[in-house]
């Protein structure tokens, strides 16, 4: 599980996550980061989203992509799969409860991986990665966005220790966890960036 009291906290927003200025901003972040990946992977087939709240970006995501076979979701609140499941009207969509560290599919079996706002509640964000490169096609792409910024270093003294709130150490991880060609783009406002990188096909 994720660090418990932010999952709890979501579980509770779950039903009215999508309403008020902080449901718009979600949205805004979502339909910049849909526009992106469909940059970078115009065609996918099978797209995860990591910590998928209720749905949206794949919603957007399956009207962008035609082609597209499965779009599956997961989160780690039940009630925002409750939600993204009651919400979800195209039979390509697909939701499940689970962790970013423990992803309940077989190897390579996504082209596109996508997760916003979400990393930085993940309880162990090296393992979350990880996950994502296995479960990803080689040369399939990853495309994480988060606040990233050195304006929010000094909150990695307090709250957020340990967390990989800078392009730097979030390019460590992300390196880590076997992906290559990293870019970062400014997606929203100051501090909401977005990294896309490609896992490394496997050697000959
Ligand atoms: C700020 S919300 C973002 C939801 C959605 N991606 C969006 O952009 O609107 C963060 C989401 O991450 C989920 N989450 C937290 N830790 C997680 C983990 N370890 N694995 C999967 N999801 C997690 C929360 O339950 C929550 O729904």
């Amino acid at each position: 599980m994720g660090r418990d009291r932010d999952v709890a906290a979501f579980d509770q927003r779950a039903r009215d996550y999508e309403e008020g200025w902080r449901g718009r901003l979600h949205h805004e972040i979502a339909d910049r980061t849909a526009d992106l990946a469909l940059g970078c992977v115009p065609a996918p087939r099978r797209i995860l989203d990591v910590g998928c709240g209720t749905g949206y970006l794949l919603r957007q995501l399956a009207g962008g992509c035609p082609g597209a076979t499965e779009l599956w979701g997961i989160d780690a609140a039940p009630t925002m799969i409750e939600v993204a499941a009651a919400t979800s009207a195209d039979d390509r969509l697909r939701f499940r409860a689970g962790t970013a560290e423990e992803l309940p599919w077989t190897a390579e079996t996504f082209d596109l991986v996508v997760s916003t706002t979400s990393f930085d509640h993940w309880a162990d964000q090296q393992a979350g990665l990880t996950e994502c490169a296995r479960v990803m096609v080689p040369g399939g792409t990853l495309v994480l966005v988060d606040q990233f910024s050195s304006l929010l270093l000094p909150t990695l003294l307090a709250g957020r220790r340990g967390k990989a709130r800078t392009k730097r150490r979030a390019s460590k991880l992300v390196s880590a966890a076997g992906f290559r060609s990293l870019r970062w783009h400014d997606l929203y406002a100051v501090i909401i960036r977005a990294v896309t990188a490609s896992k490394q096909p496997a050697p000959h």
